[in-house]
C-alpha cells in the first residue's frame, strides 16, 4: 500500500515559507496546508462578529462557532465565502498573533491539522508543525531568512495585492510578530530537534524549491522526477 508522506516547514513571519511550499506541493501532488490561513481566518471571523481578538474570553466565546474550509490550492472559505485575500490584510495581521496564542484555539487546530495529514500525503507550513502537529513527519525544515529580505519580500507582495504600508512598518510589524510567536506560552515558534535549516536571504524561490525537493528524496529515501510530476 502507497503510504502518506509529510513534510513541515516551520519558520519566522515572511521568510516565504507558503510559496515555496505551495509549488514543492504542486510538483509531489501532495496537499497543501496554509496553517497561518488557518489562524488568520478565526481572526477575522472575531473582526466581523465584533470580538476582540486580544481577550481570551471574548475569542473563546466564538470558538465552537468557528468553521473553515481550506481547498488543495490553499484557499481559505471562512462559511463558505472564499477569504484568501481578506485574511492578509492589515487589520487581520495586526492581531492575528494574539487569536493564535490561546491554547483552545491551537488544540482545535492542532486537531484539524492532523485531520488533513492522514489521509493524504501533505506539505503543510505553519509554526508548530515539526514540534507539536506532525512530530513525525519525512522532512522538517526551519526556514530563516533576514529580517531585511522579509520585509522586502512582504512589500513586493503587498504592492501587487494593493496592501498599503511601507518597508519600515512591515519590517516592523514582521520583528513584532517574531517576538510574539516566540515568547507565547504555547507551542511557541522554535526548531525541531531534527529540523534542517534552509536560510534564504539570498535564494530564489526557485533554488528553495529545489532544495527542498532534493532534501525530501533524501530523507524520505524516494526518488522524485520532476518528468513524472508525482510520487
Ligand atoms: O504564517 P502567517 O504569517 O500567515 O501566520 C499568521 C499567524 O499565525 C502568525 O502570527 C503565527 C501564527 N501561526 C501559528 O501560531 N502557528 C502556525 N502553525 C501557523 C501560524
Amino acid at each position: 500500500m502507497k503510504r502518506n508522506y509529510s513534510i513541515a516547514i516551520d519558520g519566522p513571519a515572511a521568510s516565504g515559507k507558503s510559496t515555496a511550499a505551495k509549488i514543492v506541493a504542486k510538483k509531489l501532488s501532495f496537499l497543501y496546508v496554509d496553517t497561518g490561513a488557518m489562524y488568520r481566518a478565526f481572526t477575522l471571523f472575531l473582526i466581523e462578529n465584533g470580538k476582540n481578538p486580544c481577550s481570551e474570553e471574548e475569542a473563546l466565546s466564538l470558538l465552537p462557532l468557528f468553521e473553515m474550509k481550506e481547498d488543495k490550492e490553499g484557499h481559505v472559505y471562512l462559511k463558505g465565502r472564499d477569504v484568501t485575500s481578506r485574511v492578509r490584510e492589515n487589520d487581520v495581521s495586526n492581531e492575528v498573533s494574539y487569536a493564535c496564542a490561546y491554547k483552545a484555539v491551537r488544540e482545535k487546530m492542532v486537531e484539524l491539522q492532523r485531520k488533513m495529514a492522514e489521509d493524504e500525503s501533505v506539505v503543510m507550513d505553519g509554526r508548530d508543525i515539526g514540534t507539536v502537529v506532525l512530530p513525525h513527519a519525512d522532512l522538517k525544515i526551519y526556514q530563516i531568512a533576514s529580517v531585511e529580505a522579509r520585509a522586502q519580500r512582504r512589500y513586493l507582495e503587498n504592492q501587487k495585492k494593493g496592501i498599503p504600508g511601507t518597508l519600515e512598518e512591515i519590517a516592523k510589524d514582521i520583528e513584532r510578530r517574531d517576538y510574539i510567536d516566540s515568547h507565547r506560552e504555547h507551542s511557541p515558534l522554535r526548531m525541531a530537534e531534527d529540523a534542517i535549516v534552509l536560510d534564504t536571504s539570498n535564494m530564489t524561490i526557485e533554488e528553495e524549491v529545489e532544495e527542498i525537493l532534493s532534501l525530501f528524496s533524501k530523507k524520505a529515501g524516494v526518488k522524485w522526477n520532476d518528468t513524472e510530476q508525482s510520487l
